[in-house]
């Protein structure tokens, strides 16, 4: 029967007659994809594979922080980091429109990581966590070239000027199954059960225009949910979970004042592989503590709503 373990054994002998002694490049993003192609291709070529983690400026609270040290701690493996926060964020500057933030952010993300992969000497492959519904929601399936969905950077994304050859050793696997190979590989728990997160991270969760005062109220809210998520047992249930930070204000009360503050939508669903999706029927107490807790405790935001919507036709992520 076929089992995580032999399907390990075999990418991993697969890899090694592929590579040969040559190197290999991957860009980690510190989501579970990308962390087992990391590991699988470690197993198969140890230092000849070279990780490069780019810090766009768009990650959560503490992120990139914990992400450095948790990828050292447990991933063995040559990884270089790049903070790129200050050109991400240039680069975005007046932009409002989402599929404009993902043209904008894939491109500064190809310009960085070639710039850093040129100095890896004699690199001749790019790895890529690509799976199997990465690559289905990207076909014309749905309706042809001209009517892509949304521009996933991170299908098809050969730096341009140089002259890799692709490895994509999950492509033909489901998320869950990604998770059970990455438990079969020994990735820390944390890591394999991390829910997944954009590319473009907070740029398309700001709606609008993506500036550092906005990205930081994003932060701060997102950090609360994630935190009652987490302690009420609801993390691994949920495909996703995060905060999204809209356009517009309300009027509120605080005090004796009125307020004029911004929204803060909470988005949670369920899924299997983010093709469809739906709403995560939270209870409606850890949407009050959340809520409340958001309200008080992050400056800039007077009130909060829960997104009801499933995908189709709604999509997962606002933007
Ligand atoms: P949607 O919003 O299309 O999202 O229902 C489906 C899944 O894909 C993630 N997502 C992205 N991932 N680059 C990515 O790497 C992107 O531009 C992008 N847009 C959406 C989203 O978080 C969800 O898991």
């Amino acid at each position: 029967t076929w089992t995580m373990k032999s399907f390990a054994r075999d990418q991993i002998e697969e890899i090694r007659e592929t590579v040969g002694d040559k190197k290999v490049i991957l860009g980690l993003s510190g989501g579970v994809d990308s962390s087992v192609t990391a590991l699988l291709i470690h197993r198969a070529i140890g230092k000849n594979l070279t990780c490069i983690f780019v810090d766009n400026g768009l990650l959560r609270k503490d992120e990139a922080k914990q992400l450095k040290i948790r990828l050292k701690q447990h991933l063995d493996i040559n990884i270089r980091f790049v903070s790129a926060s200050a050109r991400f964020l240039k680069a975005l500057s007046k932009v409002a429109s989402p599929e404009r933030k993902r043209k904008i952010i894939g491109k500064v993300f190809m310009d960085v990581f070639e710039e850093e992969a040129k100095k890896i000497r004699d690199a001749e492959f790019l790895a890529q966590g690509t799976l199997y519904p990465d690559i289905i929601e990207s076909m014309s399936a749905f309706g042809g070239p001209t009517s892509v969905i949304k521009s996933h950077h991170n299908v098809g994304g050969l730096p341009k000027n140089m002259k890799l050859k692709l490895i994509e050793p999950l492509k033909y696997l489901f998320k869950d199954e990604v998770r059970l190979l990455g438990e079969e590989l020994g990735l820390d728990e944390d890591l394999v059960w991390r829910q997944p997160f954009p590319g473009p991270g907070l740029a398309i969760r700001v709606l609008g225009e993506v500036t550092r005062p906005r990205l930081s109220v994003l932060r701060e809210a997102d950090a609360v949910l994630l935190e009652e998520i987490r302690k009420s047992g609801y993390y691994r249930k949920l495909w996703q979970s995060f905060a999204v930070l809209l356009p517009i204000k309300s009027v509120g009360v605080m005090g004796d004042k009125r307020t004029y503050e911004n929204i803060l939508a909470i988005r949670a669903v369920t899924s299997r592989d983010a093709m469809t999706a739906d709403w995560a029927k939270l209870p409606h107490s850890l949407l009050g503590i959340i809520s409340n807790r958001i309200i008080n405790e992050v400056k800039g935001v007077n009130r909060v709503v829960y997104d009801i919507s499933s995908k189709p036709p709604a999509t997962i992520e606002w933007e």
